[in-house]
């Protein structure tokens, strides 16, 4: 104990220089944290100028290296290291590091990019609890995300980029109430993405590009402050995401979205970029996407996005950057993209375009392609059906009849009962290859006119439905578009965007197969188009997801809005029950709808299970056959013993077997035009056989009161010769024996014949107002229709 023998002086100057120079110590302890931090980080470049006399406080800021004080403590510092700073030798302690930094517990700002630290970020950085931006860029931070950093209440900006986090963007990531800014790009983290994302409503900028997350976009409707959502790079999807209409910078480049692009789109009024290339998104692309207000930056390329564009759509002067290649799209490249184009980048190779310039497929190709794109996403919510919906008002435009049956039923009213919805099992949209497909049906398919051409219906391209835009129609099949229920699912009437009406038919599934299994199916759907057939113009696929079989299938029909048949010959439509000629009319068009399922496509389409309430009229009162024997639900329900009743499919064996399949229709044929011509519902297989002997006594009587049995509307204002010729092809037709039967050719001439008989009355008489059956005319008319 040397020491102690000190004199006592010694140690009272020993203990005053203590104190002078520990109170300098104490003043600039922070800088001795900074010097123990640039040993720390290796003594890099960018802090070469710090020394023990650099006065911390009062050195110019530069952007690589920023230090601001506030009353003594340091409230930021900023430490940029050069690009591409390997990583710190062995030595380095990221422990260390971080026990060093929390000693600067006035924190507000941090950055330190470029430094080479390697490490689990550390939880002890929560003791920065002043922390309001954290910006620790490039450096090869590992590990997961620490959760301590959700108790940092302060923080508004976490930028966390081009390291190697791990783990999973955790739950507590929308415990941060304050975060604007949230930048995870380019690490390693995986799963899917929390809900709570969509509750974090002072989200500014949420980039989480280039990791390997995966599942669907959480509702980020809620995030009405959300301007910029980078997700590229990523397996995200299917679903666009549901976003607050304010977002400025939308990329989902490279994921697995698979959707149609909603509407809500077209309403996001600030958007500048827009960025879904390489994906799978399907469905129409929406042309408003060219001139949205603010777009600049626009690239939809790789997907399977169909539509027609024309010359004279509009797009926004200010569009920089359009990237359509590589899609479904046909049609022409709009003028104004390529107009006074000098500071504009407009790519559209790979699409059906006319266009010379840059490589095109043939329309064929798109056509194909965008009747393979399968698959489709399954929200919660399913269809509901709707309690108590009578079918009978008859406005059911849908199809098929799988169950063919020889005699007919005449159910005028069905009542669907209530079913209870059940929850679907869970389902996801995949994605489905749909590489080289091509259909021998598709070149065996032969036209019987030109005029049964696809397009020259006044109908839209037959094409692919996205699940969403059938949910938008239908307000996510709402009961209040419920139509009815056919046999096999339920129709629903919906309202496209282009604002026109559709019927959707709802197919549920018995069996799995692969939608490649019903493209055929589909291929041959889309070639019944006729003028007299309820003509369907698209159709959209429902998978599972464990297996991406097909759950659903929807099958989008034009709608005929003006109701049956029936309800224009027995109640009468507004006021007006048809006229003889508008009957005549009537028949001949269901008989050409009938010829052309018979001869028009290859193979034909036979035994339809005619019945008069299938037979709707448009506004101009063109007949139109909505239901008939779908091949896909003859083939694949005809097969799958539950999908048909026994008997139904025992019957369309024989049916197919058959060397007179076409003379079942001409039968059920013949039942519509008995009711066409009493004018009153036919309900049973009894009454046709009674109406049949009644009309045959009618005809040959002489007295009126026999005569009644055809409807007086028809008496009114027929010609005999006309009615006759009518009346003798209805009985043909009803013949018990099918070779007896007329053919489908024989009825329609012998219609036209009727309906020449009759005009040319019409013709001759001198009266040329109005219709002939005009009730107010119908006692001059009268005298027209003598019976001999
Ligand atoms: C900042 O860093 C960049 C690149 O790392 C370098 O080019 C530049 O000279 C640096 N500026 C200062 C003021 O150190
Ligand atoms: C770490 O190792 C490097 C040499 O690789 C050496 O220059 C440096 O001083 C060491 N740092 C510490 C804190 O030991
Ligand atoms: C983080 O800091 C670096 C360097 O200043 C900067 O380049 C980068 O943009 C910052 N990150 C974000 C998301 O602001
Ligand atoms: C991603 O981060 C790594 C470091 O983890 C870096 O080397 C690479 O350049 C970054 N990639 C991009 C595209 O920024
Ligand atoms: C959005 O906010 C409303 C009202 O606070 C809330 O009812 C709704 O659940 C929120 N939606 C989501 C997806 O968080
Ligand atoms: C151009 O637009 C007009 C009406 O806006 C339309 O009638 C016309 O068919 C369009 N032309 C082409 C080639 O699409």
């Amino acid at each position: 104990m040397a020491n102690a023998a000190f004199p006592s002086y010694h140690l009272v100057l020993f203990i005053v220089l203590l104190l002078v120079s520990s109170s300098h110590q104490l003043q600039s302890s922070y800088a001795q944290t900074l010097l123990r931090i640039q040993g720390l980080l290796n003594f890099p470049t960018v802090l070469s100028s710090w020394n023990k006399n650099t006065d911390f406080c009062n050195t110019d800021p530069s952007p690589n290296l920023t230090v601001v004080c506030y009353e003594e403590s340091i409230t930021q510092l900023l430490i940029i290291g050069s690009k591409g700073t390997p990583s710190l030798p062995q030595n380095f302690s990221i422990d260390s590091f971080f026990t060093t930094l929390v000693r600067l517990p006035s924190l507000k700002v941090l950055s330190l990019v470029s430094l080479g630290l390697w490490g689990p970020l550390s939880g002890k950085i929560s003791r920065l609890s002043s922390l309001e931006i954290l910006n620790i860029s490039s450096n090869f931070l590992y590990g997961t995300i620490p959760q301590e950093i959700s108790s940092m209440g302060k923080f508004q900006t976490l930028i966390l980029d081009d390291n190697m986090f791990t783990g999973y963007v955790s739950d507590w990531m929308g415990s941060l109430p304050l975060l604007a800014v949230l930048s995870l790009k380019n690490n390693s983290l995986s799963g899917t993405l929390p809900k709570s994302l969509g509750t974090m409503v002072n989200l500014r900028v949420l980039a989480l590009s280039m990791n390997q997350l995966s599942g669907p976009v959480p509702d980020l409707s809620n995030l009405t402050n959300l301007q910029v959502l980078d997700l590229e790079d990523n397996y995200l999807g299917p679903l666009f995401p549901t976003l607050g209409s304010k977002v400025v910078e939308l990329v989902l480049r490279k994921n697995r979205f698979s959707s149609g692009i909603p509407s809500e789109v077209s309403s996001y009024y600030q958007l500048q970029r827009l960025d879904i290339s390489f994906n799978r998104f399907m469905g129409l692309f929406p042309p408003s996407l060219l001139s949205l207000p603010s777009i600049t930056y626009l690239n939809v390329a790789d997907n399977k996005l169909t539509g027609l564009l024309s010359v004279n759509m509009s797009c926004n002067a200010d569009l920089t950057f359009v990237d359509l290649s590589s899609n479904l799209l046909t049609g022409s490249v709009p003028n104004c993209l390529l107009m006074d184009s000098t500071n504009r980048v407009v790519l559209y190779a790979r699409n059906c375009l006319a266009s010379r310039n840059e490589d095109q497929h043939p329309y064929s190709f798109c056509r194909n392609e965008a009747l393979a794109v399968g698959i489709i996403p399954h929200k919660q919510k399913g269809p509901k059906r709707a309690a108590k919906v009578i079918i009978a008002l008859g406005v059911v435009g849908g199809i098929l009849g799988g169950i063919v049956l020889v005699g007919l039923l005449f159910l005028a009213y069905r009542r669907v009962k209530a079913k209870v919805t059940k929850t679907p099992p869970t389902k996801l949209m995949t994605v489905n290859a749909s590489t080289g497909y091509t259909s021998k049906l598709l070149s065996d398919a032969r036209y019987i006119s030109q005029t049964m051409k696809l397009g020259a219906l006044g109908l839209p391209a037959y094409r692919t439905f996205s699940l969403e835009e059938l949910e938008g129609a239908t307000d996510n099949f709402d009961s209040s578009t419920f139509m009815g229920e056919g046999s096999h699912g339920q129709i629903y009437r919906g309202r496209l965007r282009d604002s026109s009406l559709v019927a959707i038919r709802c197919l549920k599934l018995k069996r799995r197969y692969s939608t490649q299994h019903f493209m055929h199916h589909i291929e041959l759907i889309s070639k019944l188009r006729h003028r007299h057939l309820v003509s369907a113009l698209g159709h959209c696929f429902e998978c599972y997801l464990d297996d991406s079989s097909v759950s659903r299938i929807f099958l989008v029909f034009e709608y005929v809005a003006n109701g049956t048949l029936r309800s224009h010959l027995s109640e009468g439509f507004a006021g007006h029950r048809l006229t003889w000629t508008q009957r005549i009319g009537a028949a001949i068009c269901i008989a050409k709808g009938i010829q052309f399922l018979h001869t028009g496509i290859v193979p034909g389409v036979f035994s339809n299970n005619l019945k008069i309430t299938n037979i709707l009229l448009d506004q101009n009162l063109t007949a139109k056959i909505s239901s008939y024997n779908l091949p896909l639900l003859a083939e694949n329900m005809g097969k799958a013993p539950i999908g048909v009743s026994p008997s139904g499919s025992k019957e369309l064996i024989v049916a197919g077997s058959s060397k007179h399949e076409d003379k079942i229709d001409i039968y059920d044929f013949g039942v519509i035009l008995l009711e066409i011509i009493v004018g009153r519902p036919i309900t049973s297989q009894g009454e046709v056989d009674v109406l049949k002997d009644q009309l045959r006594e009618s005809i040959m009587a002489d007295d009126a009161a026999q005569r009644s049995i055809i409807d007086l509307e028809v008496r009114r204002a027929c010609i005999y010769e006309s009615l006759k010729t009518v009346i003798e092809i209805c009985f043909r037709c009803l013949s018990k024996e099918p070779t007896e039967r007329p053919s489908v050719e024989d009825v329609l001439w012998n219609l036209q014949f009727a309906a020449q008989v009759q005009d040319s009355w019409r013709g001759d008489s001198q009266s040329s107002e109005g219709s002939p059956a005009s009730p107010s005319q119908a006692p001059a008319r009268e005298l027209a229709f003598q019976l001999q």
